[in-house]
């Protein structure tokens, strides 16, 4: 494998997690490979173009649209590889459990790599996976090709400047030197890296999410004691999250928690822990609040103006969160 910090690198998936990535790695030197199944997507970046709007990507990607390569041959991306990354979508199915359908996707178009390469997850997915990737890829005839777990953390809207500068990576391999040439990728970046095994890899992604949404739901239900008793929600947090062993984040409340991930990386642990035969009790309870959290707008819209049906309601702040 090529040492030298500038490994060629495939990107599966050109969605939020897979461009921010693939155009961060092409800003630290290294040849980068974008595949996607949608034309169009890939049409539009040939141009220069992000179908989203996320701050500085474009910018990045126009200037280093000479490391950035955009295809829809998965086949032609991965052999160029050393190193391929998985960022497809993980969306909820039915029961909560995450889909892992694009994930074996992408299993089954990898070509018959001759050469040691190393597959990266960075879709956020359950315990348990890389394991079952990993006899996937033996039943294919596959096992020279590594497994790593290197789950993302970016939050839209600044999802850029959390790549170059996370708070941490976090790195679960099987092999130690595949955890070593995929620790080598973020040399660069003056941040820990939290060396695991895969399944705690895994775990960290889920609980982390889990966690932060478990902060919101737990102001939320602040707040509605607050409104019972008189006091005041936001100097309450203030006052609480100045606390160093606190600190001041994801204490905001309001409608509860939405977007992307946190409705689906709750359930998606949820699920997990009752198909491992546990019931996890405060996260029912997590998700639970946060769904009635919704219900006590509406509830309190009826209280003031009646029956909702033909009223003109304004709603001042349509977008999920700030610069998305
Ligand atoms: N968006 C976030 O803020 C965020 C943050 C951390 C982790 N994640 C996780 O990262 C993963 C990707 O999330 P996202 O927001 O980038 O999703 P996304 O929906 O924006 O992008 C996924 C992309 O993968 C493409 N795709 C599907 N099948 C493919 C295949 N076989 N080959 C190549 N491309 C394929 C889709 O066309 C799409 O463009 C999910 O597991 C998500 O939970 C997301």
């Amino acid at each position: 494998m090529n040492r030298q910090g500038n490994e060629p690198i495939a990107i599966f998936g050109a969605g939020w997690v897979g461009l921010v990535t693939g155009a961060c790695f092409a800003e630290l030197g290294h040849e980068v490979t974008i595949r996607d199944i949608v034309p169009e997507r890939v049409e539009r970046l040939r141009a220069g173009e992000v179908p989203f709007f996320e701050p500085e990507l474009e910018d990045l990607v126009k200037r280093n649209a000479d490391r950035l390569t955009f295809t829809l041959d998965a086949a032609e991306a991965a052999a160029a590889a050393e190193l391929v990354f998985v960022c497809v979508d993980t969306p909820p199915t039915y029961s909560g459990d995450a889909d892992l359908s694009r994930v074996w996707t992408v299993i089954d178009e990898l070509p018959r790599l001759e050469r040691r390469t190393i597959l990266v997850m960075k879709s956020t997915v359950p315990v348990g996976t890389g394991e079952k990737v990993r006899a996937a890829l033996e039943a294919r005839g596959l096992s020279h090709i590594g497994y790593v777990s290197n789950p993302e953390f970016l939050a839209e809207g600044g999802a850029v400047e959390d790549f170059l500068h996370p708070d941490r990576v976090v790195i679960g391999s099987f092999a130690e030197a595949d955890g070593d040439c995929v620790a080598a990728l973020y040399d660069r970046l003056d941040t820990p890296i939290v060396r695991a095994d895969v399944a705690s890899a895994e775990m960290i992604k889920l609980a982390a999410n889990a966690f932060l949404a478990t902060r919101i739901s737990f102001i939320n239900e602040i707040a509605n004691v607050c409104e019972v008793t008189g006091a005041d929600v936001e100097k309450v947090a203030e006052g609480v999250g100045l606390d160093h062993r606190l600190g001041p984040h994801f204490l905001r409340a309001g409608v509860g928690f939405g977007g992307s991930c946190f409705p689906k990386d709750t359930n998606a642990l949820k699920q997990l822990a009752s198909n491992s035969g546990y019931h996890f009790q405060l996260l029912s309870a997590v998700i639970e609040v946060n769904e009635l959290q919704k219900r006590r707008v509406i509830n309190k819209l009826q209280k003031y103006l009646g029956r909702l049906r033909g009223k003109r309601i304004a709603l001042l702040g349509l977008a999920f969160k700030a610069n998305t």
